[in-house]
């Protein structure tokens, strides 16, 4: 683009590192896409190795220093306080995260509303990791304390990088951790403003550090970081693999929240109207980029064709446009190479032999021609063999699969490498426990769909992670546990005397 547009553009420079905002060591400024236009919306900084070394430095020392030394009902304050900050910045913060990854401004307002409770949730753990006395006998007091794990790295992905962020950051500083936080390349300027916000709150320098950077160089680094103790991340199951082969050396804590194939399963006895509206949701939704989302529809045969047909006619009043006209229902992918993965996977559906029953085109129209929009697409006849059913696609496109009774339902939800969320739809009250209880998934939804909060446990069963975020255990993670044994004699034989 022409330099005159590129100087207009907000200017993102510099990293937040101890406290202080720096330019990148050995980075470099990049133009942040606007994904509903296509076009450069800002500059942003991508830290290098050297600056995440700077970062984890910092990190380290805040960690071996001052914040060790801070009792959690201060830890806890400082984060009420930032709560208050963040919850009065949700108007910009939602503008910003739209412009980033394009989701609808108002679903970022939601989201960013129900992060403040998720922030109180985890101030109000702060000081309440206590451990165990162990009754022995009386020659020895033995007791384990709850310490915090050390510096932690924060990967981020592009999806829904302030609530993934707050996951993780919340539960860290609440623990007592300090944080390098890496957001993703393609969404580097959200997780500035919080660090602008950490400041305002007064965390002590070093305590928190934002370097964005691109996944290869700054995010391999940060996992091959000796100093790093752990690493929370959110993202691929392809990079945590990596990851872990990365982290090897130093035998790296991890925390996963991966990818999913989330079985939706619709049974005829339901309450099918309620039923239609949560998997249509849960197909299109957040342009279909969230793991949580139900991208398999597993139809009883006897209603599939309805449910078909109520795909078919929902699809046709789904509105697709520009994120921040809060009457649409749906924003485009959030980069161009999300774009061309969901039309590569419209393509293998249609290669497959599934049926393309509504969408499966980019949106040519005048306005949203540059940016990156998908119709709402709906697949009928798809076989749980399929690419369609087998790969997480990310994009907005449901895959209606048939079945017969329970038993096939439950095979056919399992048959995935992957386990993080289900939902299913019946009347039958024991069925509903029946099918719930056989389910490989860490989040089953039964008569709804997509109800997460800060004290529900989050994660997932096989390759959909290690580990679980949220809930009353949300420090865990973030936690080691130490046994102390004080022997109350002092009294200890000569094991050679004779
Ligand atoms: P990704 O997992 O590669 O990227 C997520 C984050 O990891 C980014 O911050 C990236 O910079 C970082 N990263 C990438 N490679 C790394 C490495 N070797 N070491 C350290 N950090 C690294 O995901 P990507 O490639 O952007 O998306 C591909 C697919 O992954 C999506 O189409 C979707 O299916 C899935 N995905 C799932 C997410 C979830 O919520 N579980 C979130 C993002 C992507
Ligand atoms: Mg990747």
């Amino acid at each position: 683009m022409p330099h005159e547009s590129r100087a207009a553009l907000p200017r993102y420079e510099h990293l937040y590192i101890n406290g202080e905002w720096v330019k990148p060591l050995d980075g470099e400024l990049i133009e942040s896409i606007d994904p509903a236009t296509g076009r450069p919306w800002a500059i942003a900084p991508m830290g290098g190795r050297a600056d995440i070394d700077r970062a984890v430095a910092a990190a380290r020392a805040a960690f071996n220093g001052p914040w060790r030394r801070i009792p959690g009902y201060e830890r806890a304050a400082l984060l009420r306080r930032f709560a208050d900050l963040f919850s009065a910045a949700i108007p910009e913060l939602a503008v910003i995260e739209s412009r980033d990854n394009g989701n609808l401004v108002r679903e970022h307002r939601a989201s960013l509303t129900a992060q403040v409770q998720w922030y109180q949730w985890f101030a109000s753990l702060a000081d309440k990791a206590q451990g165990t006395t162990i009754p022995i006998d009386d020659s020895v007091h033995a007791f384990t304390s709850r310490v915090p794990v050390g510096v932690v790295g924060a990967v981020i992905p592009w999806n829904a990088p302030l609530l993934a962020t707050c996951l993780k950051i919340g539960a860290a500083l609440a623990a007592g951790c300090t944080l390098v936080v890496k957001p993703a390349e393609q969404t580097p300027v959200s997780a500035l403003e919080l660090a602008r916000l950490i400041h305002e709150a007064g965390f002590p320098p070093g305590v928190f550090n934002v370097v964005p950077g691109f996944g290869g160089t700054a995010g391999a680094h940060l996992v091959m970081h000796p100093d790093v103790s752990k690493i929370s991340f959110t993202g691929s199951t392809q990079t945590a693999k990596h990851m872990v082969r990365d982290g090897a050396d130093n035998l790296k804590r991890f925390t996963f929240e991966l990818g999913g194939k989330a079985p939706h399963i619709i049974f005829a006895d339901a309450d099918l109207d309620n039923a239609i509206n949560a998997a249509t949701a849960s197909a299109w939704r957040l342009t279909g980029q969230s793991c949580a989302l139900g991208s398999r529809v597993l139809v009883e045969r006897t209603v599939y064709e309805r449910v078909v047909e109520a795909f078919r006619t929902r699809a046709h009043s789904v509105r697709v446009g520009l994120p921040s006209i809060d009457s649409n229902h749906m924003g485009p992918q959030a980069h161009e190479a999300q774009l061309k993965k969901t039309l590569s996977y419209i393509d293998f559906g249609k290669e497959d032999g599934a049926e393309l029953v509504a969408g499966g085109h980019r949106i040519a129209t005048p306005e949203l021609a540059s940016g990156y929009f998908v119709e709402p697409t709906v697949f009928a006849g798809v076989n749980n063999g399929m690419r369609i059913a087998r790969d997480e696609i990310f994009g907005p496109v449901a895959s209606l699969i048939p079945f017969d009774g329970e038993d096939e339902a439950i095979a056919i939800a399992n048959d995935t490498p992957y386990g993080l969320t289900a939902g299913l739809w019946t009347r039958d009250v024991g069925r509903a426990h029946r099918v719930s209880s056989r389910i490989e998934a860490g989040m089953v939804w039964v008569n709804t769909y997509s109800f997460l909060r800060w004290s529900t446990p989050y994660g997932g069963f096989k390759s959909s992670g290690w580990g679980r975020e949220n809930g009353i255990d949300a420090l865990d993670p973030y936690l080691e546990t130490r046994t102390t044994v004080i022997s109350t004699t002092g009294q200890f034989p000569d094991l050679y005397a004779s």
